[in-house]
């Protein structure tokens, strides 16, 4: 079965559940899902019951989709989205983004753990992406040369959505959480990255670096779908005081800035329909 009927059928089966049209879609990153404390829950469906969505292999990394509202804003939210390392190809990794979209969201906010390249990020700290270098060697859109899927030659001038950061922003100073802003390098991973990467990361231009997020954002920006994304900085990457990191200090280092990023998100969704 070809892409655009794969995407048609898993959102005909999420409508047969009789999911309402959501508004506003997340996607919670490594580490990161208080924000579902923050949603009235309507249904919980998990990725492996809806045909054609790719299922998360790495058991740290949950895969459902939560449907819910918050104040009269329908989100639906993915607690766990799918990597390219995890040997997936990028229309798969962005398949729930077409889906999403299919199914009605107008706005999208992406959340992620990234290691710290800017010598001024500190461990937990939260960063808004204003913009990002794609390192994954490959687009989301590739082969996908059709009109259906959206324009074949997506604009990037501006890929994070100003007016969504305005509100983050707004609302960061408000609640008194400190937002940085940097720009985001996606690499293919699952490896960290050599000191000599880090050093060349800093050189090209980039704040932080992940295995995430640009492929769901290229999707977005074709499917004109305006969206944001922070990163929590679980690592200090700097290439002449690098110490190592295993993984489970990444995971409780996002799970420090989970609150305040969730904290975050909920009030801006807030704003959405007032
Ligand atoms: N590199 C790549 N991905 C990451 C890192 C990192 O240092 N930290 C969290 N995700």
């Amino acid at each position: 079965m070809n892409y655009s009927n794969q995407i048609s059928e898993a959102t005909d089966f999420l409508r047969s559940k009789a999911v309402t049209a959501p508004e506003f879609g997340v996607v919670l990153g490594t580490g990161l899902g208080k924000f579902l404390d923050y949603v009235d829950i309507e249904h919980t469906i998990d990725y492996a019951e809806i045909p054609h969505f790719p299922v998360s292999t790495v058991e740290f990394h949950k895969g459902k989709l939560i449907f819910g509202t918050i104040g009269s804003t329908k989100i639906v939210a993915m607690q766990g989205r799918f990597h390219l390392y995890e040997g997936y190809s990028l229309q798969q990794v962005t398949f729930p983004i077409r889906v999403l979209q299919k199914l009605g969201i107008k706005q999208l906010l992406l959340s992620n753990a990234a290691g710290g390249i800017n010598k001024s990020f500190r461990k937990g700290d939260l960063v808004l992406l204003n913009d990002h270098i794609n390192l994954q060697g490959s687009s989301p859109l590739k082969g996908l040369n059709s009109f259906e899927f959206g324009g074949i030659f997506p604009d990037m001038s501006a890929p994070y959505d100003a007016n969504l950061n305005g509100k983050l922003h707004l609302k960061a100073t408000e609640l008194e959480i400190e937002l940085k802003e940097g720009v985001y390098a996606s690499v293919f991973g699952p490896q960290l990255e050599t000191r000599a990467e880090y050093r060349y990361l800093g050189i090209i231009g980039a704040d932080m670096v992940g295995m995430s997020t640009t492929p769901e954002v290229i999707v977005a920006n074709q499917l004109k779908v305006p969206c944001a994304a922070i990163s929590v900085i679980t690592d200090e990457c700097d290439p002449d005081h690098l110490k190592p990191v295993d993984i489970a200090d990444i995971i409780a280092t996002a799970g420090k800035a989970d609150e305040k990023l969730s904290k975050l998100f909920y009030e801006v969704i807030q704003t959405f329909n007032s």
